[in-house]
């Protein structure tokens, strides 16, 4: 059976979205939180309040780490192992020039060495179950091909690929003949990650790689939160039902904000960040409104009005 995982989405899959995703929504095999990171030789209080297993209501929560190095990876695999996970993502694929030019995220990739000391580390870890997210590569879709023997000689759960390399972000082409390239070469089970937006879409990626462990879905599942449970139960709910269980989606987490964010402007830039992804959902006037709420009171007159 595919299995269906939610991408990991800085700034919108925190653990609040997460849970009441999972209770609303479901269809939905695997969570990841946004990957954290060493920062000042700890873990910041905001990662770690949203991995906190007790904070955790899915069961099934896949922790993500960005690391350079060795030292890093321990370090991390340590604090999140004390909090009771058995199970780590690593990631080789943020694009971002901040992490990048650190050697983190699609940063590694250039590096077949580096990514083997990494190797080492995970396969003399068996009490970790790994896996890695990772693109084709950061300036070169060769990349990925050149670290098969590495990657194929560590113990992983699975690889989940986005085939795009660092530059490019989150917009362009999609190197599918490189990808398929990888795949033939990879003995790790492979999920596909990339611009599945509708259950089409999934079929399709399906159908073209029946050998695939599953799919991952990041922005798809922002804009159509019912889309992994519409996939596996062949269900589509009505419009109006949709907007009814995004609305309670949009509750919860209010009520979660509202409790925890000092002050109603960073109440209301939070909020905002909730319809990102939503505007076909609401139309673009009530979007547009949305986005031009100056006061939680005037926001709150908008959302009451969908
Ligand atoms: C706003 C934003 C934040 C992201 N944060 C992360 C992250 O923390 N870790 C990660 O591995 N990928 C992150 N990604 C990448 C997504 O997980 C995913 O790989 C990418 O969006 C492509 O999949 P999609 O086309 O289904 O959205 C992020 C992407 C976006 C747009």
């Amino acid at each position: 059976m595919m299995e269906i995982h939610f991408a990991p989405l800085q700034g919108y899959t925190d653990c609040c979205y997460r849970n009441l995703h999972n209770r609303i929504f479901g269809g939905v095999d695997a969570y990841y939180t946004p990957f954290v990171r060493m920062e000042h030789g700890e873990l910041r209080k905001k990662d770690i309040r949203d991995l906190l297993p007790e904070n955790d209501n899915t069961g099934k929560l896949i922790p993500q780490v960005i690391v350079k190095n060795v030292q890093e990876l321990d370090f991390l695999v340590s604090a999140i192992r004390e909090m009771g996970y058995n199970r780590i993502d690593v990631n080789m694929g943020c694009p971002f020039p901040m992490q990048t030019k650190k050697g983190r995220g699609a940063g590694l990739l250039p590096f077949p060495e580096d990514v083997e000391k990494l190797s080492y580390y995970i396969n003399d870890n068996p009490e970790v179950d790994f896996s890695i997210k990772m693109r084709l590569g950061c300036t070169d879709t060769r990349e990925c091909l050149r670290l098969l023997p590495v990657l194929n000689g560590t113990r992983l759960k699975h690889i989940a690929v986005h085939p795009r390399i660092a530059v490019q972000q989150y917009k362009g082409d999609l190197d599918m003949n490189t990808f398929e390239e990888f795949m033939d070469g990879c003995e790790k089970p492979i999920i596909f990650n990339g611009e599945l937006r509708t259950i089409e879409d999934i079929d399709n990626v399906v159908k073209r790689y029946p050998n695939l462990m599953g799919v991952m879905i990041g922005r798809g599942m922002l804009m159509h939160p019912s889309l992994a449970s519409e996939y596996v139960t062949s269900k589509t709910p009505e419009a109006d039902e949709l907007l009814r269980l995004v609305l309670e989606l949009h509750s919860g987490m209010y009520e979660h904000y509202s409790k925890t964010l000092q002050g109603d402007s960073h109440l209301l830039m939070k909020m905002k960040i909730f319809w990102e992804y939503l505007e076909d959902l609401i139309g673009h006037k009530n979007y547009k409104l949305i986005k031009k709420a100056v006061t939680i009171t005037k926001y709150n007159a908008v959302v009451a009005s969908l």
